[in-house]
C-alpha cells in the first residue's frame, strides 16, 4: 500500500544519508571528521536538553492537587530555564568555535579554483608557482595528506560547493572569491553536489572528488597539463571541427579554444559526463550529444541530432578516447 511504502521510504532515505560517497559521517577528510564529531557532541547536548526540558515540563504541570509553590516556580526557572541551558550550551559553543579555525585554514601548496557554471563546474589547478592553470571540469582531484585551498568563483547565480565526505560547504557568489580548504586523509572517490538552488538543473550539478596519493596525483596533474598530440589527425577530430564544437570547447594543442563549455582536452579521463549525470562511455557521450536537454534541462549545450548515426558514433568514441 502507499502508506506502507511511505513508512519504508522514510527510514530508507534517512539511512542513505549516513553511508556511502556523499555522507557527512565519512572519514575521508580531516574537516569532515571534525564536523561529524561535533555533530555527535551536539546531539548529546540536545538529548540532555530534551530530557531536562521534559522533566521541567512534567514538574510544572504535575496537577491541580499539588500546585507549584512560588519557591518551586523560582527553582524551576533557575534550574531548567537558566542553569541547564548554560551548562549544556556554553561548552558546546566553546567546542564549536574551537573547530572553526581549522575549517578555514589556508592551503599549503596547490590551489584549485572552482567556478560554478550553469550547471557544471569549471576546475582549474594552480600548483605552487604556476603562472597558468591546468584546466578541467566536473571533477576535483586532490592530494591526500595536504590541505588544498579551494577558491570559489561565480558568474551568474549563487551556487554552493559541498563535498560532505571531505568537509563543510561554501557558497559561490558572483563578484566574490570565497575560500575553503579541504584536507583528504585517505585515498578514495567521493561525490560532491551543488548545495544552493541555482536554476532548472540544480539537482544535476554534481561532481566526483578523487583523493589520490601525492605521487600519483603529481603524475595525473602532469598528464592533464599536456595538450593533444597524435589524436588530432583522427577522423573524430575532423567531425569535431566540422560541427563547430571548438566555438564553445577547448582542446589544448589544437585551434579549438572556446571557453563557454567545459575543456574537453582530457574528457575521457573523467569519471562522469555532464557533471555527474551520465557514465563516461561512448554510448553515453553519443546520447548526450544527441539530446543534452533530455539529461540536463536548460543547459547551454545544443542538440546535435542532425548527425548521421555513423558520424555520431565516430565522434563519441573519439571524444571518450581523449584521456
Ligand atoms: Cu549550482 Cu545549484
Amino acid at each position: 500500500s502507499i502508506r506502507a511504502s511511505i513508512c519504508m521510504a522514510v527510514p530508507a532515505f534517512a539511512a542513505s544519508g549516513c553511508t556511502g560517497v556523499q555522507s557527512v559521517f565519512s572519514d575521508g577528510g580531516a574537516d569532515a571528521m571534525q564536523l561529524s564529531q561535533l555533530f555527535y557532541w551536539m546531539l548529546g547536548g540536545a538529548a540532555l536538553l530534551w530530557v531536562g526540558m521534559n522533566g521541567a515540563f512534567l514538574y510544572a504541570t504535575r496537577g491541580k492537587s499539588r500546585p507549584l509553590s512560588r519557591k518551586g516556580a523560582g527553582r524551576l526557572i533557575g534550574l531548567g530555564g537558566i542553569a541547564l541551558p548554560l551548562v549544556v550550551l556554553t561548552p558546546l559553543l566553546a567546542y564549536g568555535l574551537s573547530v572553526m579555525p581549522d575549517q578555514r585554514a589556508a592551503g599549503t601548496g596547490l590551489r584549485v579554483t572552482v567556478t560554478g557554471e550553469s550547471w557544471w563546474w569549471r576546475v582549474e589547478y594552480w600548483p605552487k608557482g604556476a603562472t597558468a592553470p591546468v584546466v578541467s571540469a566536473n571533477e576535483i582531484r586532490l592530494p591526500v595528506g595536504q590541505r588544498t585551498e579551494i577558491e570559489l568563483v561565480g558568474r551568474e547565480v549563487i551556487h554552493a560547493l559541498w563535498i560532505p565526505a571531505l568537509g563543510g560547504k561554501m557558497d559561490i557568489v558572483p563578484g566574490r572569491v570565497n575560500r575553503m580548504s579541504l584536507h583528504p586523509v585517505r585515498a578514495g572517490v567521493w561525490r560532491g553536489q551543488c548545495a544552493e538552488f541555482c536554476g532548472l538543473s540544480h539537482a544535476m550539478m554534481a561532481l566526483d572528488v578523487v583523493a589520490m596519493e601525492p605521487g600519483e596525483f603529481d603524475n595525473w596533474l602532469e598528464a592533464q597539463a599536456g595538450g593533444l598530440g597524435a589524436g588530432v589527425t583522427d577522423a573524430g577530430f575532423g567531425l569535431f571541427q566540422a560541427q563547430g564544437c571548438g566555438g564553445c570547447h577547448t582542446l589544448r594543442g589544437t585551434g579549438a579554444r572556446g571557453a563557454v563549455g567545459p575543456d574537453l582536452t582530457h574528457l575521457g579521463s573523467r569519471m562522469t559526463l555532464g557533471a555527474g549525470v551520465l557514465p563516461m562511455t561512448p554510448e553515453a557521450v553519443a546520447d548526450w550529444l544527441r539530446a543534452p536537454q533530455a539529461f540536463k534541462p536548460g543547459v547551454a549545450m545544443p542538440a546535435y541530432d542532425h548527425m548521421t548515426p555513423q558520424d555520431m558514433q565516430r565522434l563519441a568514441v573519439w571524444l571518450r578516447g581523449l584521456e
